[in-house]
């Protein structure tokens, strides 16, 4: 760029020197003085130009150099060396333009490039050719004036046949290069997107929706955030009864004058109401979602976990409805060869209620692992608590209009990430929260 101007700026003095027959001072500007702009650049550019770049500033000052040098040359009138002959020496003369041209013209890598070297060989004002044609052609002596003519015109068809031949070639190259970059090379591997998966937790909960559905069931939500109504009161659990202390409870914070308080819900019971309110019997419904307790975090405890609530009720429904469903499920998840019991348990919202057990799968209810020691999944139980369950407290009827003479039913509620540490050998719940993808990507 530098020497690019530094060309440019030559040729406009050389056809201000060529007007004013000011030539002899225009080279000692240039060329000859110690102070000469040549030598200032070599000094001040080149020599001192980082490493790196010193070697392409040498080069380009060799080209300005040789760009000043033939203009230079070529302002003075040719003169023929006595015993020589006019017509070879003045061919020779233009031999040597004409490979100062091509030089020049070889290095032009682009159409701009282009544009430079054809101003300074043709160009009207300070083009080598205009230049050759006032200092050499119209000066010269009658004999040599028709020699240097024709030479002069050979040099000039020249050069115009280069370079509109190069700028044709630039052209289509252009559009050449132009087409590479836009071609999609097919072969290439392309850019991978690894595609995410399931997380386990809902791998585990398609799983337990896919066997209940499979019977008949179908899949409500609801929301995360509850009045205690839903989560207490239309369960049968009125405000002072001792089982919210069970439930450590979020309550919200809200503004003052709030109509009522909100909490985080602490289990997916709330949907039986909210189900029955909407529903008319015969409901047979699944509720999968997130739940929040104020657990404080270890291996087996979380403040967020999930559930599946289950809420069969219709007009005929009894124990052994119950037993035949939740027994089903069982077989179905963890395989046909467990047995499953019931242990009597309390809820306010099932009457009778039960924990629900199954023989231990790891070690095939014995208690014994196959090493010889202790199972250390049901740690030697041979058994291991599933959930809680029951058949609807006739007074959870009463809040939702249903008639508790006609109707009877039951409820369950599956604890996930539990069922998901048992399945698949999970000792830890929070890897369920902490989106370590090593964990996360062995569960596909
Ligand atoms: N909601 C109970 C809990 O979270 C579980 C349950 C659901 C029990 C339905 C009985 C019937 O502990």
């Amino acid at each position: 760029m530098l020497f690019f101007q530094q060309q440019g700026r030559f040729l406009s003095e050389l056809a201000r020197s060529v007007e004013d027959g000011s030539l002899l001072l225009l080279r000692d500007a240039w060329m000859r003085s110690d102070d000469a702009i040549l030598n200032r650049i070599q000094r001040n550019w080149v020599e001192r130009s980082p490493a790196e770049l010193w070697q392409a500033a040498t080069v380009e000052l060799q080209r300005l150099r040789s760009f000043v040098g033939v203009r230079m040359t070529a302002s003075h009138a040719i003169e023929v060396p006595d015993q020589t002959d006019a017509s070879t020496w003045i061919a020779s003369q233009f031999e040597n333009l004409r490979n100062s041209f091509d030089e020049e013209i070889n290095q032009c890598v682009d159409e701009p490039d282009l544009g430079v070297t054809k101003t300074a060989w043709l160009g009207r004002r300070s083009g080598l050719v205009s230049l050759v044609t006032e200092t050499q052609l119209k000066r010269a002596t009658s004999e040599l004036k028709p020699i240097i003519g024709r030479e002069l015109n050979k040099l000039r068809a020249h050069v115009e046949s280069q370079i509109e031949e190069r700028g044709a070639a630039m052209e289509s190259g252009a559009e050449e290069s132009a087409l590479a970059r836009d071609r999609i090379d097919l072969s290439l591997p392309g850019v991978h997107r690894p595609i995410g998966s399931h997380h386990l937790i809902r791998q585990v909960f398609q799983e337990i929706e896919d066997i209940f559905v499979s019977i008949g069931f179908s899949v409500v939500e609801g929301p995360e955030i509850e009045t205690p109504y839903y989560n207490f009161e239309a369960l049968n659990i009125p405000e002072f009864h001792p089982v919210r202390d069970d439930m450590d409870t979020f309550y919200l914070e809200l503004p003052k004058g709030a109509a009522t308080p909100l909490l985080l819900r602490t289990h997916t019971s709330p949907m039986q109401i909210r189900t029955m309110e909407k529903r008319k019997p015969p409901v047979r419904v699944i509720v999968p979602g997130k739940v929040y307790r104020r657990d404080n975090p270890d291996a087996t405890h979380s403040f967020a976990f999930h559930q599946i609530e289950g809420l069969a009720v219709d007009t005929d429904i009894t124990f052994c409805d119950f037993t035949g469903t939740i027994e089903y499920f069982v077989k179905q998840f963890f395989g046909p060869s467990v047995k499953t019991r019931f242990r009597p348990s309390y809820f306010p919202f099932t009457e009778p209620s039960v924990e629900f057990d199954v023989s231990c799968p790891f070690c095939g209810g014995t208690g014994t692992a196959a090493s010889g020691g202790t199972c250390s999944k049901c740690k030697g139980a041979a058994w291991i608590e599933l959930f809680g369950a029951g058949m609807v407290d006739p007074a959870v009827y009463g809040f939702v209009n249903y008639d508790a003479k006609k109707v009877s039913g039951f409820a369950f509620g599956i604890g996930i990430d539990r069922l998901a540490m048992l399945k698949y050998g999970i000792d830890d719940i929070q890897v369920f929260f902490q989106n370590d993808v090593r964990f996360l990507r062995q569960f596909p």
